[in-house]
């Protein structure tokens, strides 16, 4: 009768320790003005580790391409059940895989060559990976894929066994792999990492949209479930390469009604089935000059599983959009801004639209969880048509306006602008040209002052992580696909957008007046009209692959 109260202590200690990790890694990868967080002296970009993670003596089956013959848009893309959905086959996995971890280009400038995704990356490193979990998919083996990027393949690394009469069903599974992150950023890679992974839940979320699809966050999976689902614990193939940590499952629906049965019914892959692994993973970085321990220990706190709270979405209006643009070609086209138009003036809809589609609406991004917003934008406005340049806020929650209320600057205006739409819980703290603030608390880079505005991702931090410190990943996850949604809204409307994890974390915090963690800005962002580089050459994605049209549409 006494165990339980005794195990609650020891599971409370276990999470206050854990928690008590992630608040102290959290606060010494912070950037300074005076000190930047520990990362390498020297990088030698020669030896940079190999941005494709592919595993030896696997089974490859080739993927078809051919995601520019479908012509949803991207207003529909982002509605579920606006367009009949894709028959679940290999051909639409092809496209699904293409237009979320699949290249988008390669660019060459002089003796330089390196490929861009259609998922951004933190110093386009790369650290993601995805892996395919199939059962009774047309022309898929049953079991686990990794999928290689770099030749539009899936690596058969296990088969597994399921009853012919199961209806076809699709997972997606995602790990990082820190290193790749490590090598360049040092300590604060762990947070990249995680943006990252939200970006990339981001780009199958919009990517099954194109396809009719739904994806959703499997809540019910502990991350050493899916190290062991992925085939990432075992030693075998991992000996003396770079590990890779398990972030999360993504349930693919073609057909919604087999949500829930699919979130309870996860086929296994694995030796139970009596089937064996196979495949190496290569070594990405034969020599890494550092090591940083407190990433190994952040990740092992934050090992676990949340649940979400909400599956009610507020009853805000539908969106409204205007652009006509063709989901495919937004995905596609998709860029970092690397400069901005310092002269170029946002219009007052387009401003509006974007922030619209940030509001926790069941629509893409936000459909693919059942978690309450945390995430909240404060806006550094430089130009926009009829809005005055200034500080303004988006609290996406109503309970978050009042605790940011409470915790911003006491002189701050909270004024709602003339012309905001009525539903949208926009307002302005203060007004003042923000150019040179917003620039010097992004590292001092340009592209926060030349846009037409910059923002800074409020989270609501310390309470949540020390409820659960997955949470930890998670919010950034949040954060992540926040900033993948304003990419492609952006893109939408023929603007760019560029996300921003370089930024004094402690001087944004004072400047609006934060001096505890119960808030903390996880990531920036940056939106305006990009300018180009015309001396990089692009060439493409897939030479001599990718498919022409016709273009296709679904069922
Ligand atoms: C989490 C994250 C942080 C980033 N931080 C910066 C940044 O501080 N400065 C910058 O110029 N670009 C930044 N980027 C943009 C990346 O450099 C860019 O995504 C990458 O080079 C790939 O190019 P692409 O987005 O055009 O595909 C960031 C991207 C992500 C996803």
């Amino acid at each position: 009768m006494y165990d339980e109260p005794v195990a609650m202590n020891v599971a409370a200690t276990q999470a206050s320790s854990a928690a008590e990790i992630v608040l102290a890694y959290h606060a010494r990868t912070k950037h300074s003005l005076t000190r930047y967080a520990a990362g390498p002296e020297t990088l030698d970009w020669d030896t940079q580790p190999n941005p494709f993670r592919e595993f030896a003596g696997c089974a490859r089956t080739e993927l078809e391409l051919g995601a520019e013959r479908l012509t949803t848009s991207f207003a529909e893309a982002c509605t579920p059940g606006s367009v009949g959905p894709f028959a679940l086959t290999i051909e639409a996995v092809g496209k699904l895989l293409e237009l979320s971890m699949g290249l988008s280009a390669w660019k060459e400038y002089g003796p330089d060559r390196w490929a861009l995704r259609c998922n951004p990356s933190s110093g386009n490193l790369h650290p993601t990976e995805a892996y395919v979990l199939s059962r009774n998919v047309p022309g898929i083996v049953d079991g686990l894929h990794h999928y290689q990027s770099r030749d539009h393949v899936l690596e058969l690394r296990c088969r597994s066994s399921s009853s012919p009469d199961a209806p076809a069903r699709l997972w997606i599974g995602l790990s990082s792999v820190q290193w790749r992150e490590a090598w360049k950023y040092g300590e604060r890679a762990f947070r990249y990492c995680q943006l990252d992974v939200g970006h990339a839940l981001g780009a199958f979320r919009y990517a099954a949209g194109a396809l009719g699809w739904r994806a959703t966050l499997v809540e019910d999976v502990t991350s050493a479930e899916l190290a062991a689902l992925m085939g990432l614990d075992r030693t075998d193939a991992f000996s003396g390469v770079e590990r890779e940590d398990a972030e999360l499952l993504i349930a693919i629906e073609a057909a919604p009604s087999t949500v829930a049965a699919a979130e309870r019914n996860i086929p296994g892959a694995g030796e139970s089935d009596g089937n064996p692994w196979t495949g190496r993973a290569n070594l990405l970085d034969p020599r890494p000059l550092y090591r940083w321990p407190v990433i190994g220990q952040v990740s092992d706190a934050t090992q676990g599983r949340g649940t979400g709270t909400s599956s009610d979405f507020p009853n805000y209006p539908s969106l409204h959009r205007t652009s006509e643009s063709c989901a495919v070609d937004v995905i596609l086209g998709r860029r970092s801004a690397q400069r901005f138009d310092s002269k170029f003036t946002m219009s007052a809809d387009i401003f509006y639209r974007m922030l619209d589609g940030l509001l926790d609406r069941p629509n893409a991004p936000w459909d693919v969880w059942n978690f309450s917003p945390r995430v909240h934008p404060i806006f550094f406005v430089h130009r926009v048509e009829g809005l005055e340049p200034g500080v303004y806020a988006l609290p996406r929650h109503p309970a978050a306006a009042h605790a940011l209320h409470a915790q911003l600057r006491r002189d701050f205006e909270w004024e709602t602008p003339a012309g905001t739409p009525a539903h949208l819980p926009l307002v302005r703290l203060l007004r003042t040209d923000c150019r040179i603030i917003a620039r010097t608390m992004n590292c001092h880079q340009a592209i926060a002052s030349d846009s037409c505005f910059a923002l800074s991702m409020l989270c609501e931090f310390e309470p949540i992580v020390r409820a659960n410190a997955w949470r930890y990943r998670q919010l950034h996850w949040e954060a992540g696909l926040l900033g993948h949604a304003l990419y492609l809204e952006a893109e939408a409307e023929g603007l760019r957008g560029t996300g921003i994890g370089c930024y004094f974390d402690d001087a944004l915090h004072e400047i609006l007046g934060i001096s505890g963690t119960q808030f903390q800005a996880l990531y920036h962002f940056t939106v305006g009209r990009a300018l180009t580089d015309d001396r990089i050459l692009t060439l493409p994605a897939y030479p001599g692959r990718r498919m022409q049209p016709p273009r296709e549409t679904s069922a």
